[in-house]
C-alpha cells in the first residue's frame, strides 16, 4: 500500500517528538505538502523548537495553530480551513510522574482529546479511503515485563499508571473507530525516545542538565528498572513509513532493541559528560542520590519490533553511543533553550512537587 498524503494535521507539534517529526518531514523525508501544527502550548510545548521552520515556511507550507485538541469547533475549523487528509496524533500529557500526581489532565487530553479528533475526522472524511488517522502511542500500554520476553503487537494490554491507562484508552478508541465506522487508521507503539528538544523532566535531559549544573542525580528505587531507548528521528522515520506504507487498521511496535537499566545508562552518560566537561567521573558519580521509588514503577519494557522490520523494511539507523553523544552535545549547546523551557510553569511545578528533593 502506498498513500499520497498532502495536508497533515500534526497535533502536539511543539513538543519533543512532534517538533522533531515536523523537522524530519521537511528536512529529511522530502515532504512537499502542508503541515498544520495544532498545539495548546502547555508547559511541554515550545515554539522555539520550530522557529527556523516558521521563518522559512510559515504561511506557505507550515502553519501553527494554537488550540486544544478537546475543542471540537476549533478542530472542525482546521479540517475545513486546511483541507486535512491526514492526522498525525502526538498531542498528549506524556510524563508518568505528573500522571501520578494529577491524572485528570491525562484523562482530558489523552482520552477526550483523542475522541474529539477521531469524531471530527469521521465526520469530515465521511467514508473516504484516501485519508489517514495515525495515532502515536507507547509500549507502556502493555504493562511491565519480568526478566525475559518482549512486547509484540499481540501482547494483551495491561496499563499500570494513569498515563499508560489513558494512552491505552486512546488506542482502544482509535481501533474502535476503525472497526465500527471504517475510519482509516494506523497506530505505532514505541519505546522510550531520546534526542534533542526533550523536555528536561524526562530521565536523559534531566540527568544531563543536572550533571552540568552540579545538582543531584535522582535515581528512583534500586536503579535496576529497564527501558529500551530509541533515537527520536528513528522513531519518526518509522511513523512516516507506517503512514505511507502500513496496512490500514494495523499497529506496529517500534523499539531500539537497546535495553539499559537506569543505573547503567546513567554511568554511561557520566562517562560522556565527564569527558566533555573535563571533570573526574567520581565527582559526577558523587551527585547520584537514590530516592524513593515511583509508585507502581514498571520494571522492564522491551519491544519486539520484528513486524515493522519484516513488513516495511524499517530499521534503526542511530547507534546508541552515537545518539547519546549527539544528545549531550545538543543540550550543552542549547543551554538557553533549557533555561527558557524551565523558566515558566515547569519551574513552578517542580518547586511545588519536588521541593524536598
Ligand atoms: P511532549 O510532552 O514533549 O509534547 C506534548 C505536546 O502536546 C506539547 O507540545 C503540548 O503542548 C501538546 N499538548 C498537550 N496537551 C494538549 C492539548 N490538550 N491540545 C493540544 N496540544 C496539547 O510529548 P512527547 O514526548 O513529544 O510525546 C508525543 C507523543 O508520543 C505522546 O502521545 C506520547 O504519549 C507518545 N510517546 C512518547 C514517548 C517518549 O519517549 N517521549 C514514548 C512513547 C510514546
Ligand atoms: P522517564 O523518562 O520518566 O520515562 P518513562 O517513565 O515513561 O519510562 O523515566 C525513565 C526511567 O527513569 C524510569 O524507569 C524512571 C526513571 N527515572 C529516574 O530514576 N529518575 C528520574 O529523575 C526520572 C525522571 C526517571
Amino acid at each position: 500500500m502506498k498513500r499520497k498524503l498532502t495536508n497533515l494535521l500534526v497535533t502536539g507539534g511543539a513538543g519533543f517528538i512532534g517538533s522533531n517529526f515536523i523537522r524530519y518531514l521537511f528536512e529529511h523525508a522530502g515532504f512537499s505538502g502542508r503541515i498544520v501544527n495544532l498545539d495548546a502550548l502547555t508547559y511541554a510545548g515550545n515554539l522555539e523548537n520550530l522557529a527556523d521552520i516558521e521563518a522559512a515556511r510559515g504561511g506557505k507550507s507550515y502553519f501553527f495553530e494554537r488550540g486544544d485538541i478537546c475543542d471540537r469547533a476549533r478542530v472542525e475549523g482546521l479540517f475545513a480551513k486546511h483541507d486535512i487528509d491526514a492526522v498525525v496524533h502526538l498531542a498528549a500529557e506524556s510524563h508518568v510522574d505528573r500522571s501520578i500526581l494529577g491524572p485528570e489532565a491525562f484523562v482530558k487530553t489523552n482520552v477526550m482529546g483523542t475522541y474529539t479528533l477521531l469524531d471530527v475526522a469521521r465526520n469530515a472524511w465521511k467514508g473516504r479511503d484516501d485519508v489517514l488517522f495515525h495515532h502515536v502511542s507507547t509500549d507502556e500500554v502493555y504493562g511491565s515485563l519480568g526478566d525475559t520476553g518482549y512486547f509484540s503487537e499481540t501482547t494483551s494490554y495491561d496499563p499500570r499508571s494513569p498515563y499508560s491507562a489513558s494512552k491505552a484508552s486512546s488506542d482502544h478508541l482509535v481501533r474502535a473507530y476503525n472497526h465500527t465506522y471504517g475510519l482509516p487508521i494506523t497506530l505505532t507503539n514505541c519505546s522510550n525516545n531520546y534526542g534533542p528538544y526533550q523536555f528536561p523532566e524526562k530521565l536523559l535531559p534531566l540527568m544531563i542538565m543536572n550533571m552540568a549544573e552540579g545538582k543531584s542525580l535522582p535515581v528512583y528505587g534500586d536503579g535496576k528498572n529497564i527501558r529500551d531507548w530509541l533515537y527520536v528521528q528513528d522513531h519518526n522515520a518509522a511513523v512516516w513509513l507506517v503512514m505511507n506504507q502500513g496496512a490500514t487498521g494495523e499497529s506496529y511496535n517500534v523499539g531500539g532493541e537497546n535495553e539499559w537499566t537506569n543505573i547503567d545508562l546513567l554511568m554511561n552518560l557520566i562517562g560522556i559528560v565527564a569527558a566533555k566537561l573535563g571533570l573526574p567521573r567520581a565527582k559526577i558519580e558523587s551527585q547520584i542520590v537514590y530516592v524513593t521509588d515511583r509508585p507502581g514503577h514498571d520494571r522492564r519494557y522491551a519491544i519486539d519490533c520484528s513486524k515493522i522490520k519484516r513488513e516495511l523494511g524499517w530499521k534503526r539507523s542511530v547507534e546508541f553511543a552515537q545518539g547519546l553523544e549527539k544528545t549531550v552535545d545538543w543540550y550543552f549547546e542549547r543551554k538557553e533553550w533549557v533555561a527558557h523551557v524551565k523558566s515558566g510553569e515547569y519551574a513552578k511545578w517542580i518547586d511545588k512537587n519536588y521541593r524536598a528533593r
